[in-house]
């Protein structure tokens, strides 16, 4: 591998064809191609998508200068629009004054103080979901998952029973999902008023998916008193320096955005810790070994989680190696120097934390999956930025303490009580790479008793 400092004053990256550049490399294999531009290139490489040049950012000091230190100058990704139509303009896609706002009204319903009071109702959820399990039964790991996943977002933050509302978000979003991130890979896609069978599936799952979302926005209008003090009455009662409250269309991005970010990344990272831990009984023994000392039977709680350091590490690794969002990227406003090169206004920068995440300079033995790097301190003696499974600076992930309290506490009841393995022959678990990385076609498990 080039190191970061030599490319860093010319960034340099492969030719591709003369009209689509590099894009038909990357929606071949976008994840090989995000890995051979770092071992080829080092910390910064040169690409181009049809007519937009672009620059892939590897060095994570320069990652921290788009991140972080000159983040003002940046605004999300401009081929991120097309995820636009289903997401629409909250917090994860709004820019500037809005998006400060809503950040600011959401963020004290995820402080690690205020997440610990969720910690009970999630041990419910996964507990209830867990009684449907029979020993014996071969079962989709990651469908089930998922299942838990959406439950907890809608009780925890929006006081709902998530089985109402599974149905009718999660399966048109299947589709969504992989409509979408076809579309943001085409140079041209066609254009949604074309009556396309495709387009109309699309348009049908989207409207499908609007239906849900502005039906919980109507219930909890009619019913103000059923979440009081939930993140939705939160929504609701907001008001701007006018005294103006949020609009249903506002309201309805921000729980989109809440429903869709907040279930499937967490669902992808303990599908994938599941896949190590199926294929590498050492590290179910050790966590055998810490829930059996510092749970001894009983349920994960807000004052003991913390303590199952493995189990964290696990976790960690396993957003190591598969991080659910692999990818994700800025679009300068200004021409903008970051190392010693110039950024264009208009231009953009991509970053994969997936690539990011092998780099053998911080993590030795990249591709094998050992929990026990992450003892002793590993993010503080690594540079900031070069392990970013949450991204990071003002538009990191707002749900990260969420997201690392309820996987320690799904995996640790689910493996409490089940002990599941993959049924012989199974094929290997390969990665999809569609809005986030997830084993395709799910984790077919075998479940028994522990
Ligand atoms: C393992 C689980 C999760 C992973 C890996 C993850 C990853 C990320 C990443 C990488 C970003 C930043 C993207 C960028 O900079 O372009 C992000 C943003 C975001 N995440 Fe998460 N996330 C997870 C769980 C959650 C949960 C549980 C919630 C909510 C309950 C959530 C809500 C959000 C929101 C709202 C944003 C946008 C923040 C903003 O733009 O201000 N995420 N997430």
């Amino acid at each position: 591998m080039k190191t970061a400092l030599a490319s860093k004053y010319s960034p340099n990256g492969p030719k591709g064809s003369w009209l689509s550049g590099n894009l038909m490399a990357y929606r071949k294999d976008p994840l090989g191609f995000l890995t051979d531009l770092q071992r080829d290139y080092g910390g910064v490489a040169k690409i181009r998508f049809g007519p937009q040049q672009m620059y892939v950012i590897y060095d994570p000091a320069l990652l921290k200068e788009v991140l972080l230190t000159k983040q003002e100058h940046f605004v999300k990704l401009k081929a991120f629009q097309e995820a636009r139509l289903f997401v629409g303009d909250g917090i994860a896609t709004s820019e500037g004054e809005k998006h400060k706002k809503i950040r600011r009204l959401m963020q004290p319903h995820f402080t690690k103080a205020h997440i610990q009071k969720y910690a009970e109702q999630m041990v419910d959820i996964v507990k209830h979901e867990l009684d449907k399990w029979e020993p014996g039964q071969y079962r989709n790991l990651s469908d089930d998952i998922s299942n838990m996943t959406f439950a907890i977002i809608a009780k925890t933050l929006f006081s709902l029973d998530g089985n109402e509302y599974s149905r009718a978000i999660r399966e048109p979003y299947e589709l969504i999902n992989r409509m979408c991130s076809e579309r943001m890979r085409s140079l041209l896609s066609m254009p949604l008023f074309v009556g396309t069978a495709k387009n109309r599936a699309y348009k049908a799952a989207l409207q499908a998916l609007d239906k849900g979302v502005y039906s919980i926005v109507r219930e909890r209008k009619l019913h103000p008193e059923q979440g009081e003090g939930d993140l939705l009455s939160v929504l609701l009662t907001a008001k701007d320096e006018q005294g103006e409250g949020m609009s249903d269309q506002q309201l309805r991005d921000e729980l989109m955005i809440m429903f869709i970010a907040g279930h499937e990344t967490s669902a992808n990272a303990l599908s994938w810790a599941f896949s190590y831990i199926l294929k590498q009984p050492e590290v179910l023994h050790r966590l055998y070994e810490e829930w059996d000392r510092v749970l001894n039977g009983s349920d994960v709680t807000a004052a003991n989680y913390m303590q199952l350091t493995y189990t964290q590490n696990v976790l960690w690794e396993a957003m190591r190696l598969r991080s659910p969002s692999f990818f994700s990227g800025r679009s300068a406003t200004a021409d903008v120097e970051i190392g010693s090169f110039t950024v264009k206004k208009g231009q953009s920068v991509l970053f994969s934390p997936y690539a990011m995440h092998q780099n053998p300079e911080y993590f030795p033995n990249p591709l094998s999956f050992i929990p026990e790097r992450f003892e002793n301190d590993l993010l503080k003696r690594i540079p900031q930025f070069a392990y970013i499974p949450f991204g990071g600076g003002p538009r990191g992930c707002i749900g990260s303490h969420f997201a690392m309290m309820e996987m320690v506490i799904t995996l640790c009841t689910i493996g409490q009580r089940f002990r599941l393995r993959l049924p012989l022959g199974h094929p290997p678990i390969e990665m999809e790479a569609l809005m986030t990385l997830r084993p395709k076609n799910g984790i077919e498990v075998l479940v028994n008793v522990r």
